[in-house]
């Protein structure tokens, strides 16, 4: 998909998204944020900022925070989170900032497998000594339940079942490592941070849900109603009686350096 088409997916439910599904991630940015040691008048950057409540974080931490994003919507609600951020429209693979304009980049679950480039950008944007933090699914946590959800969707969408596979490279041992070196950067050792999305209920889960990309690519194939039952049937099991529906997480996460 085309970097100027990604709005049809993302942005379709960019209210859900920022209000029902976008706050649960908050111990990942928290993490990603300390680790990379974002703080007073650190310039920053975070690629993928969707509706930018990782921006707002950063800016409460006396960051200068700067965005980027191909969601026109979700972008909206971020300017709208945090009016003083610089945020912008763009692709991640040709990022509109010049050469050595950040202390900090960030990325969570923004930057995917493949995709080389945009490590590659986001190592042309760092100043020498500056860090990427880039975070993703871990792909070898057997106590992570978040494949469920993704389950639910890739079993009735073919499409899915392609992209995750390609997409979900990143978290294999080693493979985000290698990404950041290959773009020059020296990576730190991964880390990790396990927590449990929240749901009221199983309708706020498949809210929460049916708000993201890959169910988007779904709906368009099989249709809402089939996606909503898939994710219902699929995480029912999840939901405890005065808990509500909890899924275990785990995050893993690299801080890598540019060399001085
Ligand atoms: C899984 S969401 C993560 C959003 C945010 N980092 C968060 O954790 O809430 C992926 C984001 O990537 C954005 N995206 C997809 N392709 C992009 C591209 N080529 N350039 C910039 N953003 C892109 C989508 O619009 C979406 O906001």
């Amino acid at each position: 998909m085309n970097w100027k088409e990604v709005d049809q997916g993302w942005g379709d439910q960019a209210r859900v998204w920022a209000t029902v599904m976008e706050p649960r991630w908050w111990p990942e940015f928290d993490a990603v944020l300390r680790a990379s040691e974002v703080g007073d008048a650190t310039d920053y950057l975070d690629i993928a900022c969707g509706s930018g409540l990782m921006i707002n974080m950063a800016a409460r931490r006396g960051a200068r925070p700067h965005g980027v994003d191909a969601s026109d919507r979700l972008l909206a609600i971020a300017k709208r989170r945090t009016p003083d951020a610089d945020i912008r429209h763009g692709d991640m693979n040709a990022l509109p900032w010049d050469d050595a304009t950040f202390d900090v980049v960030t990325s969570c679950r923004g930057i995917w497998g493949p995709n080389q480039q945009a490590v590659h950008e986001a190592a042309r944007v760092l100043r020498p000594g500056g860090r990427l933090g880039l975070s993703f699914f871990s792909a070898t946590r057997e106590s992570s339940q978040i494949g469920k959800a993704f389950k639910a969707i890739r079993r009735i969408s073919d499409h899915e079942v392609e992209q995750s596979m390609r997409l979900g490279q990143i978290g294999l041992e080693g493979r985000a490592e290698e990404m950041c070196e290959v773009a020059g950067l020296e990576a730190g050792p991964r880390q990790g941070v396990e927590f449990e999305l929240e749901g009221a209920d199983l309708d706020h889960e498949v809210r929460a849900w049916m708000s993201a990309g890959p169910a988007w690519m779904a709906i368009q194939e099989r249709g809402a109603e089939e996606v909503e039952r898939s994710i219902r049937e699929e995480l029912a099991d999840l939901e405890e009686t005065d808990y509500g529906v909890r899924t275990q997480v785990v995050i893993e996460y690299v801080v890598a350096t540019k060399p001085s």
